[in-house]
């Protein structure tokens, strides 16, 4: 069997039980990752955890939180799994950047042009990254941001320069994207791996899966999987949704 090649791109390791082996060794360092999902299929607690595990190994983060307030995702990762992402950062481990806090001036409302406002929104995770340098970073759910910009042409270009400085920071990015207004195809198209978390009815009952629709430079699991959310956070099972 070939073997991978040596480290042209050095791993991160994610922290989902079961998603490395899914990609052959993690996400490649200083990439931009997306993780698709219609609502409540876990990409908030994917990513959540793909900080948590990083300030534990000794990896900095940073959450940007566009669509709801830090204070609400603190509150459901601790009643969930007993993640205290507040003490992360009192500890330095962790910065969280609350974009509906009103000292970043960057409300978002009708009379500010999309446009404009993505621009912005752009130089402050810019000045953010430069000032904190973290090894990863989080930015939960992207896609209200685009969805008023009306052109195809600008939304990509505006995902182009957003991930363009994201990748110079050096920093490995996880962002999550809803499947509503099929905003996610130019994010998953901009970015260097796209992971689809789903739900499928199988009989009488739901159940969460992930497959991998890309990762740029590397092989990966051409299979469905099933996804675990328990106490412990998301785990990915070898086996496949389908009997
Ligand atoms: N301890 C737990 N055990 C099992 N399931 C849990 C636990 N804690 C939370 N959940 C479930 O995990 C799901 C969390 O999904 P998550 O918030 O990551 O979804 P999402 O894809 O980000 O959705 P949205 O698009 O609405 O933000 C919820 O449906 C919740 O019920
Ligand atoms: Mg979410």
């Amino acid at each position: 069997m070939a073997t991978s090649q040596p480290d042209e791109f050095p791993r991160v390791k994610s922290g989902i039980p079961g998603f490395d082996e899914m990609v052959d060794g993690g996400f490649h360092r200083g990439t931009v990752n997306t993780i698709t999902g219609p609502s409540g299929s876990g990409k908030t607690v994917f990513a959540s955890q793909y900080i948590y595990y990083g300030a534990d190994i000794g990896e900095k983060g940073m959450i940007i939180t566009p669509s709801e307030t830090a204070e609400f995702l603190k509150r459901e990762m601790r009643s969930s799994f007993g993640w205290d992402l507040s003490d992360l950062e009192k500890q330095g481990k962790l910065s969280i950047v609350d974009v509906t806090d009103p000292v970043l001036r960057l409300q978002k409302s009708i009379e500010v042009d999309p446009v404009e406002f993505l621009i912005n929104f752009r130089k402050m995770v810019e000045r953010k990254l430069q000032d904190f340098k973290p090894q990863r970073l989080f930015i939960d759910d992207l896609t209200a941001l685009f969805l008023s910009v009306e052109s195809p042409f600008k939304v990509r270009s505006l995902v182009d320069d957003l991930f363009g400085s994201l990748r110079t920071s050096g920093t490995t990015s996880v962002i999550t994207i809803g499947t509503a207004f099929g905003m996610n195809q130019y994010l998953e198209y901009g970015a260097d791996s796209a992971t689809i978390l789903n739900r499928e009815r199988i009989g009488n009952s739901l159940i969460r899966s992930i497959f991998i629709m890309k990762m740029r430079g590397s092989k990966i699991t051409n299979s469905i999987r099933v996804l675990d959310i328990s106490d412990d956070g998301l785990s990915i099972s070898n086996l496949s949704p389908y009997p």
